[in-house]
């Protein structure tokens, strides 16, 4: 299977619920990228009215290139119609883990504000159990990450600030703050550990979203399957 098909066939096919006169949440990533890219066609061919809420930097930019009008908190009332974002895990009843990009804490906020948020993915990202791929990134003040090692390290975690790949020292998120990738094993109570989390000082959010995705669309190559949360 071709995982850039998948995510371009994912990328896509949430373009196609966006009508005219929506206010969307752009998320970050290389599958969103695909989305972000057929809105901006769509906005072209189409006469699609539309404006984007970025959930970064990298989704401004995005945003930019492909003539997709962005906006923020400032210039809507109310919620956003959609948002649209990737996924580094989703669970069977579609709680996620999200933040390779560090762009989870915009990320969770932009989503909240969607009546629809609606998940982009390859069937890679499919896991029976929330960490059993990826460790959950916690976005931390700078002073507080000593300490936030600590704690994690004291609930039986395996924690790390998270490092520059072409950059010296810890990556810095759009905020200004660090990144640290936490490894649980299975978590067994998302809701629960996603409340321990927020309840450490020092922590600002972290890539657990529990209940809040509406749709997950997984990508093939030769298509996409939709899976809705059960009520
Ligand atoms: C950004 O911080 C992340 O939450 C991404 O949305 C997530 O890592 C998915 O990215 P890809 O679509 O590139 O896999």
């Amino acid at each position: 299977m071709s995982q850039n098909l998948a995510k371009k066939q994912a990328g896509e096919k949430a373009a196609q619920y966006v009508e005219s006169g929506m206010t969307v949440g752009l998320g970050t990533g290389s599958t969103t990228a695909f989305a972000i890219a057929a809105l901006g066609r769509r906005i072209r061919e189409e006469g699609l009215l539309i404006r984007g809420i970025p959930t970064s930097s990298s989704a401004e930019l995005e945003a930019r290139a492909q003539g997709v009008p962005i906006c923020t908190f400032d210039d809507i009332e109310g919620r956003l119609d959609i948002a649209v974002d990737g996924a580094d895990e989703v669970s069977p009843v579609l709680d996620l883990i999200k933040g390779r990009g560090a762009a989870h804490t915009r990320e969770k906020l932009v989503a909240s504000q969607a009546d629809r948020f609606i998940v982009l993915v390859d069937t890679s990202k499919l896991v029976k159990q929330l960490g059993t791929k990826m460790p959950v990134p916690i976005e931390v003040i700078p002073m507080a990450a000593p300490v936030v090692l600590r704690t994690l390290k004291a609930m039986g975690a395996a924690a790390a600030l998270r490092l520059g790949l072409r950059k010296d020292g810890p990556v810095v998120s759009d905020q200004g703050f660090w990144i640290i990738d936490a490894q649980f094993g299975p978590i067994g109570d998302p809701a629960a550990l996603s409340r321990t989390l927020l309840e450490i000082p020092g922590v600002l959010d972290h890539g657990l979203f529990v209940g809040l995705a509406t749709e997950v669309i997984v990508g093939t190559d030769t298509g996409v399957e939709v899976l809705v949360r059960k009520p």
